[in-house]
């Protein structure tokens, strides 16, 4: 394994889960009425596991002997809560895209390797749920808005 550029995949990922903690965090803090009330603690939680899971790999980044990233990228603006669930929805397979890459270049470390598929599942099963939230806050908003178009 090449540690110089696992280091740098590994950098890649610290972004993104930062980033993921401020987009998350952001969006349990914008969230009003109703909504605050059933997703505020899911925005919350997400943004926790974001933490942690930036602080388990600048810890591999560490061992490995580089500097874990503190950089983030911009996080996506919205007020809404379905643009909420696609950016974040947007973010978990983005996050995916970048283990699966770390995953590649540890092959011949069974240690990283195991690490790599575990959170590769975590991501995953983070990504699923975000889906069928996603359409369900779908469904719902086309119902109530054929609701009320037959009533205007
Ligand atoms: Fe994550």
């Amino acid at each position: 394994m090449d540690k110089a550029k696992v280091i740098d995949k590994l950098n890649q990922a610290v972004t993104l889960e930062l980033t993921g903690l401020l987009q998350y965090n952001q969006y349990a803090q914008v969230l009003v009425g109703q909504d605050r009330k059933v997703w505020e603690g899911f925005f919350k939680d997400n943004s926790d596991e974001a933490l942690a899971h930036a602080r388990k790999f600048a810890s591999r980044v560490v061992s490995l002997g580089g500097v874990p990233s503190t950089e983030t990228h911009p996080i996506k603006p919205a007020t809404m809560l379905h643009e909420m669930l696609e950016h974040s929805l947007e973010h978990e397979r983005h996050a995916i895209t970048v283990y699966e890459e770390a995953l590649t270049l540890c092959q011949d470390n069974t240690a990283y390797r195991n690490l790599l598929e575990d959170q590769i599942q975590t991501e995953t099963d983070d990504a699923e749920e975000l889906e069928k939230f996603l359409g369900q806050v779908i469904r719902l908003a086309g119902h109530h808005h054929r609701r009320m178009s037959k009533t205007a």
